[in-house]
């Protein structure tokens, strides 16, 4: 039987989770609750039934499951408040502001017997699922170094994600799903050091892209940035592993492999260049290499809302842990530390 549910927040998210629902076929739409009467008109013009508070919501015995999308800053306070209700939660990203806050939540599911967890629905990202199956299978051999790039040139939304009080900036906004998805790849690493620089081209507030690079104390690399003032976008993914190079240009493209087969090559020929002959760049000699696309991975994000549900009826595990959630969390504070000081910071953890 599917698990009725609620949505709180009728926004950009929250219309998303609710036209979700109605596709579903784990949960059922019970209805939404909005603190602004606009959206709840909005809703009931929708023909969605619209609580007129959060103890209506919370009070509504037949619902077992709710998703809270609403700004960050919110969050706490709304998830508490569900858990203490006895409701399971799905808490939009980033699920907390800091450590000490996402404890408390953590406590209040573990005080309640209620489930928790984020929507880190970029798990089911192709582009980023390509990259886990290399580290995973290990075609082109360990990692070495991962780039992961979110290019835009229309600057930070021009909303409450501008705006500190709300815990605006992207590294909250979008690093938490960089480093969720880096964390996975390099699942088996320990990190030893973080640095983060931060832009403010558009917004002197918040940070409205960065450059993140997490160093783990094997030697090996994960670095993320996000920009929103590229009018020309650097590719999305590139890896550069023991035996060979990966390279995503953009989402909707395959992934393009280069697999060293043989390390030697016979008279490779200088290439030139204005300044003079370098065999640096000069291309390998084919046969030495094997040159491939993967073909694009099927993925379906509705696997999330299976899990979860699957997780209330004690049926699986919660996909997003309460352990990923607390990483995630302390890798977004050193990157603001280290942005802060303008130094590479010792990780502990
Ligand atoms: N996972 C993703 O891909 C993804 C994408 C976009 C946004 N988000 C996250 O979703 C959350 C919401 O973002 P959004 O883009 O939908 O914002 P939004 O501004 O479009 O919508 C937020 C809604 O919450 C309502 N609201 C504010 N405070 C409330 C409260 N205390 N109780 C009830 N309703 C309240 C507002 O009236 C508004 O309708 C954020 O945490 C954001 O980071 C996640």
């Amino acid at each position: 039987m599917k698990k009725k549910f609620a949505v709180i927040g009728y926004g950009g998210m929250g219309s998303w989770h609710v036209n979700h629902a109605l596709k579903s076929d784990v949960i059922e739409l019970a209805g939404i609750y909005d603190i602004d009467p606009a959206k709840a008109e909005k809703a009931k013009s929708n023909g969605i039934y619209a609580y007129s508070s959060l103890e209506e919501l919370l009070n509504d015995k037949s619902v077992e499951l709710v998703t809270i999308a609403i700004p960050n800053d919110v969050h706490l306070y709304t998830v508490v408040r569900c858990l203490e209700a006895g409701k399971n939660v799905i808490c939009e990203k980033p699920v907390a502001l800091s450590t000490p806050d996402l404890q408390k939540m953590i406590e209040a599911s573990k005080k309640s017997g209620a489930l928790f967890t984020v929507h880190q629905n970029r798990r089911w990202d192709v582009d980023y699922l390509a990259m886990q199956h290399l580290a995973d299978t290990g075609e082109i051999g360990k990692p070495l170094r991962i780039e992961s790039r979110i290019h835009g040139s229309r600057g930070i939304p021009s909303d409450w994600r501008g705006e500190r009080e709300h815990g605006g900036g992207m590294i909250l906004d979008w690093g938490i799903h960089l480093i969720d998805q880096l964390m996975l790849i390099y699942k088996n690493e320990v990190i030893d050091t973080i640095n983060c620089t931060v832009t403010n081209i558009t917004n002197k507030e918040v940070d409205d892209g960065f450059y993140l690079t997490i160093t783990f104390k094997s030697g090996a690399v994960a670095f993320c940035e996000v920009g929103t003032y590229n009018f020309i976008a650097l590719p999305r993914f590139y890896m550069k592993a023991e035996k060979g190079s990966a390279l995503i240009t953009d989402w909707r493209e395959k992934t393009k492999v280069a697999k060293c087969k043989y390390w030697h090559e016979n008279d490779v020929l200088p290439v030139q260049t204005a300044a003079g002959l370098t065999k640096t760049m000069a291309p390998r000699d084919s046969v030495t290499m094997d040159e491939y696309e993967l073909e694009i991975q099927k993925s379906d994000v509705h696997d999330f809302y299976r899990n979860f549900c699957k997780a209330i009826d004690g049926e699986a595990t919660q996909i997003v842990t309460h352990d990923q959630m607390l990483l995630d969390m302390k890798i977004m504070e050193y990157a603001f530390k280290s942005a802060e000081l303008g130094q590479t910071v010792k990780f502990e953890y």
